[in-house]
């Protein structure tokens, strides 16, 4: 076999044995761009409605178009109060891989509406099976980032330990650390607990899938994230965790009857059970995707102008441990179907 030959034959094998992965990945790129793009539209406008709708509607389009037999696992909703996107709907050509996704075309609504900070379009692809099929209800969360280990998490122990240990493995004081909180009446203990620690802390008004991940980058600032929040996005967060390091525990919340029912349709059997990264999400082969909405700590938001506007993507997968960011110009003139984006 010539030189030449042994090339050919080599780049063959090399992509027969990663193009699913490789490609699907930047197509996941271009699922959250759409989404993040139409969302883009409507920020600050007041109307968190139209905000959703726009997402869902163009992450649908895009989602339909990628070469996959997909089954949406975490999305809008049960298929009784979500027209798109519903857990459980087909999506994708209908070749390709078997997939699972886990989407949240506006993870943000009120964000984007109030033309706040942090708002995504996300979504992450697995292997058939590979996310816990989290029914919409509260879950508690704790994360960290890759440099704490992941046995120092504990939903149960007192927030004052876990921030001492924390501490210790960041080469800080408690002092120094900062914990992400969302601020929601149901945090006041929490809140009042790490005060009392002596941590700082940073209140969020929404969008705990960006701060989850955020305490994986130093540069963040954010060194811990604890409270309840949805838990497709505790899902979606994991997902995340998968492809850059990082750990978190979730336990799932339930206020009443009704949302205890939706566990049960979900083989759901142990209320109180305390999921691990790996139980939220498998680690071998998931995909992650973001594009900012709004300006974030994550990434930056759409700039829009006359006839385009640029994004900003981040793109990982949890099997090469690849992130990739991507920033990318559109021209609406010469996108097919865009036209109507530049009204
Ligand atoms: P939406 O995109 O559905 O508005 O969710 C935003 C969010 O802040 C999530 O990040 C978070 O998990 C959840 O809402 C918290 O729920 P609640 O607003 O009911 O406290």
């Amino acid at each position: 076999m010539t030189t030449a030959q042994n090339n050919n034959k080599s780049a063959q094998n090399y992509s027969e044995k990663f193009s699913m992965d490789r490609n699907l990945a930047l197509e996941a790129a271009r699922v959250t761009e759409a989404a993040a793009l139409a969302a883009s539209k409507t920020i600050g406008r007041g109307d968190e409605k139209a905000a959703d709708a726009a997402a869902v509607d163009a992450m649908r389009e895009a989602l339909n178009s990628l070469s996959i037999r997909g089954r949406v696992v975490i999305g809008e909703g049960e298929r009784d109060e979500a027209p798109m996107l519903y857990i459980g709907e087909e999506v994708g050509n209908g070749d390709g891989p078997e997939v699972d996704i886990a989407l949240d075309p506006l993870e943000g609504t009120t964000i984007t509406a109030q033309g706040g900070q942090n708002a995504l379009a996300v979504m992450a692809m697995s292997d058939k099976d590979g996310f816990l099929n989290a029914p919409d209800v509260y879950m508690e969360k704790i994360a960290v980032g890759p440099s704490v280990p992941k046995d120092v998490l504990d939903l149960d122990a007192p927030i004052g330990d876990i921030l001492q240990k924390v501490a210790k493995y960041k080469k800080a004081n408690v002092e120094d650390l900062m914990v992400c909180v969302l601020e929601r009446e149901r945090h006041n203990k929490i809140i009042q607990d790490i005060r009392a620690a002596g941590a700082r802390i940073n209140l969020i008004q929404d969008g705990d899938v960006s701060a989850i991940i955020s305490t994986t980058e130093e540069e963040s600032g954010l060194d811990l994230y604890v409270g309840s929040g949805g838990a497709p996005e505790g899902v979606l967060a994991a997902a995340a965790l998968q492809c850059v390091g990082g750990h978190m525990l979730g336990r799932l919340t339930f206020r009443n009857d009704d949302e205890r029912a939706r566990a049960d349709k979900w083989g759901i059997k142990d209320y109180n059970k305390i999921y691990t990264t790996d139980e939220l999400a498998r680690p071998d082969n998931v995909m992650f995707a973001a594009t900012g909405v709004t300006w974030g700590t994550m990434l930056p938001g759409v700039r829009r102008f006359a006839g385009g506007a640029v994004t900003h993507t981040i793109v990982m997968r949890s099997k090469s441990g690849t992130v990739r960011r991507i920033t990318a110009e559109h021209n609406f003139n010469r996108k097919i179907g865009f036209d109507a984006m530049d009204g």
